[in-house]
């Protein structure tokens, strides 16, 4: 175990600063797109099939500033060696993670993407924030990509489209060891929508114990406990 911060300096917090700042760009591109979604609501659309169009595939939506370090500090101080990601993106969560495990002597994310051109965009972010051997990034629809997990899996993020975080998490479920923690993101955003997997989580009948953090758009924090 090093004492060893990298998301505080060098490559990774240059790149990981430089994400951000273009992830402020997402604000645009959703005025840009502002028409075909009032569009879709008037055609009865819900915000989760608005949302999971081609429409986003330029935008970043990541987890914030404060959320990616207490995604790294989390990982630090368990000792986490397996990470699994649903939702890369652009990969800014993927490197908080994987600056983690580096700074902590080793381990994996297996994080999951569904577009393309993310998935190519990721990976060099990670290369270039020097993060990229602890990343593998699995191009593809997570209840595919994720199905195939042999390793026992220490902390688990959620941020990929709404409707499937339980699915993933059942997925997912047998290769948790008790103490495992499962964050799952934008629980206030899509309040409706994630409403099935927070009482799922919190109702003390499914072996975990959790609560909502109230951190950027709500962070949903469960332990497994076996
Ligand atoms: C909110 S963004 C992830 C942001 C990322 N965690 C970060 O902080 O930078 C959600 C991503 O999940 C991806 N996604 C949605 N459904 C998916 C699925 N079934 N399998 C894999 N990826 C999926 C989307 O394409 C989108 O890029």
């Amino acid at each position: 175990m090093s004492h060893d911060n990298s998301i505080r300096k060098g490559v990774t917090r240059q790149k990981l600063d430089e994400l951000h700042a273009a992830a402020k760009g997402d604000r645009w591109r959703f005025v840009a797109m502002a028409p075909r979604l009032a569009m879709g609501m008037l055609r009865g659309k819900s915000l989760m099939e608005m949302i999971s169009s081609d429409a986003m595939n330029e935008c970043f939506i990541p987890i914030s500033p404060m959320q990616g370090e207490f995604l790294y500090v989390t990982a630090r101080a368990l000792g986490v060696k397996n990470i699994v990601e649903f939702g890369t993106s652009f990969g800014i969560s993927t490197i908080y993670l994987a600056a983690a495990l580096k700074d902590s002597g080793g381990g994996r994310v297996i994080s999951t993407e569904l577009e393309p051109n993310k998935c190519k965009k990721a990976r060099e972010n990670l290369k270039q924030a020097g993060v990229a051997e602890y990343a593998e990034i699995r191009e593809g629809d997570a209840m595919e990509t994720l199905a195939d997990l042999s390793e026992p899996v220490d902390l688990v993020l959620l941020d990929g489209w709404k409707d499937l975080y339980l699915p993933v998490l059942e997925l997912i479920k047998p290769n948790l060891r008790p103490g495992s923690i499962i964050l799952a993101d934008n629980i206030f955003t899509f309040r409706k929508a994630l409403r099935p997997y927070v009482e799922y989580m919190q109702s003390g009948e499914n072996g975990f114990s959790s609560t909502t953090l109230d951190i950027a758009d709500g962070f949903e924090y469960s332990v497994y406990l076996g």
